[in-house]
């Protein structure tokens, strides 16, 4: 089975407040692009990688990612994003070509997954479970909330899971789900879960996190400092 990567790369990041879009911070001397699309061309079974950019820096993720697909022998192409996550999504995925039929989305933002994470994500997508998130459990209990911030419930935290990506699906249901449901989503397992198909979370890493504020960039260059594959 032939594995298409969609890395999404197109958000601006503003809660970062770089000068660059979030995936063209370098950390170590190479983008948080570099590093995503790496792990995924490290990944077992993949046949294409698609990379949705911001409209403006089409050109500069292709400088990115050009010689790693030269080096890998596996295509990238780039694609401009859209407005939101989803639409990204959706832009990304036409351009897979047919024999990828399973799909792994991976947010640039988690810069850092493992290519084991890809395997293991990839590995428990079936018929049965067309759609599979890594997850940890969540450390913090959890309060949900009214609008005035009055607590109105305390889920066992046993049962919670904070879910990460590369997010694993059968191309066909994934396409099901974004029509269904539209664009508009942060997690694309919830439109599968809303198709009432199963959903299965398997371990995730801490490797994983999500660059998102000032602290994650920092703790980024304190686990990178420098890339050893960087030129
Ligand atoms: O904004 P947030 O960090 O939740 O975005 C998650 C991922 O989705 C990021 O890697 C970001 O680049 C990507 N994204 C995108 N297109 C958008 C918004 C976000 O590809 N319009």
């Amino acid at each position: 089975m032939a594995i298409g990567v969609l890395v999404l790369a197109a958000g601006s990041g503003s809660r970062l407040g770089a000068s660059v879009p979030k995936a063209f911070v370098e950390v170590g001397g190479t983008t948080l692009l570099g590093y995503a699309v790496r792990a995924a061309l490290s990944a077992r079974n993949v046949g294409c990688v698609v990379v949705a950019a911001p409209a403006d820096w089409v050109d500069a993720a292709i400088d990115v990612t050009e010689p790693l697909s030269r080096a890998y022998g596996i295509p990238v192409q780039v694609v401009p994003g859209g407005a939101e996550r989803g639409d990204s999504v959706l832009a990304a995925v036409r351009w897979l070509p047919a024999e990828c039929d399973l799909v792994l989305i991976h947010d640039a933002a988690r810069a850092f997954a493992t290519s084991a994470l890809f395997d293991r994500v990839a590995a428990a997508v079936t018929a049965d479970t067309p759609a599979v998130v890594p997850g940890e459990p969540v450390v913090d209990t959890i309060k949900t909330v009214d609008g005035n911030g009055f607590v109105v419930g305390t889920p066992n935290r046993a049962l919670l899971r904070a879910v990460q990506t590369p997010q694993g699906f059968v191309r066909d249901v994934l396409l099901e789900a974004h029509a269904a449901y539209g664009s508009v989503a942060t997690d694309d397992a919830g439109l599968v879960e809303r198709l009432g198909r199963q959903v299965l979370v398997v371990a995730g890493e801490s490797d994983a996190f999500k660059v998102t504020t000032p602290d994650d960039l920092a703790r980024a260059h304190r686990l990178h400092p420098r890339d050893p594959s960087a030129p």
